[in-house]
């Protein structure tokens, strides 16, 4: 079977879904390999590196694409309309189409891959399973995007992290809250630890107190009866009640008064991002304090963040990055690469090298199969099948709905993932 990789189109994207390195494992595995030219550049990957891997360098995407068995990709295909060329249009009925796909915020691209007759596994529903640790796309790019997120802020900050003590003064620390102690929440703890500040964090998963605390930050939540149930069986958080967030942002209130630095990492998978850092906390803020949003693109954790810029409200600046991943593109393509490798190998038939047999019983299957064979199969997006009406009461038929609400508001430039 032949690998097609080709050059992601959509702005801000930087990251490419194979590097020399998987090349030459795909190709031991008995694939063959296509790249299309300058695929690597954005990560520091040339033609030449890609070639010497083993793989063949096509000189655009519809050579890369013609024939190609399954193709590897960061962000879902552009469509008719979406950008320069409809990629989507470029791949052969039967392809595997392995990516983030962002189905939330994209819905109408999940009804194009069935219309295209394209399996298409969406990378950031990979079940947070043990076995599927080394296939998580959402981990390994969340937590390059939270040790990014604190460079960035670094970056904008006019004062030093760590406390300096010079001949001509002394230099105080900077304070830092990390909100959202997830994947990128712990990277950005650890990383703002390493710069000298003194960070605390906040979290509504009860299992996050022991995690924050290990990494020498200090816990900031209201625990409550409330606070010990905020978690799914996933590992995801739960959207919180009213009276939760009430008593959770006058904490905040209290704590954020006193930052020179603020992340905010809080998703909750399929809605929304939670409004943590109002406008009244911003007023209450130091001079000169630096907020950086990663829920930007996903609604934003605090009011007036601005995807893509950098706002400056009431002497506080608010960073709203778009991708933060692709802002470390070098290794965010090596570990990216490394995951859709974890995936796929698995499923390399034992008895015919270079061909990929996939197991629909796999729980990474199940959980990240979007579309087969011309149909939508997702549980989230496929049409609920209607019950039976009883005779008298002829209701129509449920309209096909997805188990969890779309992002309501507009739909990302270029979702991350
Ligand atoms: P995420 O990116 O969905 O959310 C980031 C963080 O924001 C989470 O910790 C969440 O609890 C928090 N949050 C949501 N609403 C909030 C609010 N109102 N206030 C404060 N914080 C709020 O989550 P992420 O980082 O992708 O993963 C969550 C957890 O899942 C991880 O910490 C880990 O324990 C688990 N996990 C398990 C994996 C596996 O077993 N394969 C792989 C990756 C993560």
């Amino acid at each position: 079977m032949r690998i097609a990789i080709p050059r992601e189109r959509r702005a801000h994207e930087l990251r490419v879904a194979a590097t020399p390195d998987t090349v030459k494992k795909y190709k031991g595995l008995g694939f063959d390999v296509v790249v299309e030219s300058g695929a690597g550049l954005g990560s520091a990957l040339t033609d030449d590196a890609f070639a010497a891997a083993g793989a063949e360098i096509a000189p655009d995407a519809a050579t890369a694409l013609r024939g190609a068995d399954i193709v590897l990709k960061v962000q879902r295909p552009l469509l008719a309309g979406e950008g320069q060329i409809d990629e989507l249009a470029l791949l052969k009925r039967g392809a595997v189409l392995v990516s983030g796909l962002n189905p939330y915020q994209a819905p109408e691209s999940v009804t194009a891959y069935a219309a295209a007759g394209i399996d298409a596994f969406a990378m950031e529903f990979m079940p947070r399973i043990t076995r599927a640790q080394s296939m998580d796309i959402l981990s390994s790019q969340s937590n390059l995007a939270g040790y990014r997120a604190v460079i960035e802020a670094a970056a904008e900050f006019g004062r030093a992290f760590p406390m300096m003590m010079t001949a001509a003064g002394t230099v105080p620390p900077a304070r830092a809250l990390i909100m959202g102690a997830g994947v990128a929440g712990l990277q950005a703890i650890a990383t703002a630890r390493r710069l000298g500040a003194m960070v605390s964090a906040t979290d509504v998963r009860p299992a996050t107190k022991e995690q924050v605390e290990s990494l020498g930050a200090t816990f900031v939540a209201v625990m409550d009866e409330e606070f010990q149930q905020a978690q799914t069986a996933g590992g995801y958080a739960k959207e919180m009640s009213a009276e939760y967030k009430a008593k959770q942002a006058a904490l905040i209130a209290e704590t954020i008064r006193k930052q020179d630095i603020v992340i905010t990492t809080a998703l909750i998978p399929g809605r929304k991002a939670p409004v943590l850092v109002s406008d009244e906390m911003l007023r209450s803020m130091k001079q000169g304090a630096v907020l950086v949003d990663l829920a930007v693109e996903q609604g934003g954790n605090v009011e007036g963040s601005v995807p893509g810029e950098v706002v400056e409200k009431y002497g506080v600046k608010i960073v709203g990055r778009i991708n933060m991943p692709s802002r470390i593109a070098v290794d965010a393509s090596a570990l990216y690469a490394k995951n859709l490798l974890n995936f796929l190998t698995p499923f390399v038939a034992k008895d015919s090298p270079g061909t990929l047999a996939f197991n629909g019983e796999d729980e990474v299957v199940k959980g990240t199969a979007l579309t087969r064979g011309g149909a939508v199969v997702h549980s989230a997006f496929a049409p609920k099948e209607a019950p039976a009406a009883p005779v008298a009461a002829a209701a129509p038929p449920a309209p096909p709905v997805p188990a969890a609400s779309p992002v309501p508001g507009e739909p990302p430039a270029t979702p991350t993932v």
